[in-house]
């Protein structure tokens, strides 16, 4: 199986959790998106009733363009389960997300969910993470002065871009990709970044997850954390 069908195979896998009733949070991303299709087909095909919070306007769009009821996340109280993709995750279940801009949203519907599961193709799985860079969202006013910050910090800094224009989330804010390798103590940098003014959210999302489905040869491997 190539990457793109180890990500349908857990996609597909991941909406088995599903159940009627619920309220879901929907990932982001290119693994998320065949969960989202293979749960447009169950409400599709069984009639299940589910009401999905999403965590970037693609997903919208697309959860939508399938039949698949949405609310903002203001208008519900609880999610039972969130279902999102990520960049990649350590032997201690440690993640970095943002590798498709939505982090924050991400972050957010994470921290609302009882209940959070990733799903990742087995290339995702590392002993530290680190090596993908940290993303992080920054708002735009003073954002070279966080920059210049990171850059001191020896975190390797770089803009992520689109088009030849800095990338704006859909909170129009801008992302600051720390290259800085294998990290040897995640707690610490996560309060370095979260302390800078001006970061709104960053990339790594530290004891969040319940459940991981890994996309392997094989088939789906289901760790419980
Ligand atoms: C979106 O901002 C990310 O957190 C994604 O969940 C993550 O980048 C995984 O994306 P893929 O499934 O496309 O690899």
């Amino acid at each position: 199986m190539d990457q793109n069908e180890l990500k349908a195979l857990v996609g597909q896998e991941a909406v088995k959790y599903i159940q009627d009733g619920m309220i879901v949070g929907l990932g982001t991303g290119s693994t998320v998106r065949y969960m989202v299709d293979a749960l447009g087909k169950r409400v599709q095909e069984e009639g299940l009733k589910i009401v999905g919070v999403t965590t970037s306007n693609r997903t919208t769009a697309q959860a939508e363009g399938l039949g698949i009821t949405i609310k903002d996340l203001n208008d519900v109280d609880h999610i039972d389960l969130c279902i999102d993709g990520a960049d990649e995750i350590d032997t201690d279940f440690n993640g970095i997300k943002g590798g498709g801009g939505a982090l924050l949203w991400e972050k957010i519907v994470n921290n609302a969910s009882t209940k959070r599961m990733w799903i990742v193709d087995e290339s995702k799985m590392v002993p530290r993470i680190g090596n993908f860079g940290v993303p992080v969202e920054v708002i735009p006013f003073g954002a070279q002065h966080v920059f210049n910050y990171f850059e001191k910090q020896g975190y390797h800094p770089e803009w992520r871009m689109t088009d030849g224009e800095k990338y704006r989330t859909d909170e129009h804010n801008l992302i600051i990709d720390l290259k800085v390798g294998e990290i040897a103590d995640p707690k610490a940098l996560a309060e370095d970044l979260i302390h800078t003014v001006g970061v709104v959210e960053h990339g790594l999302f530290l004891n969040r997850v319940d459940t991981v489905i890994v996309g392997r040869q094989n088939g789906p491997e289901v760790l419980q954390v």
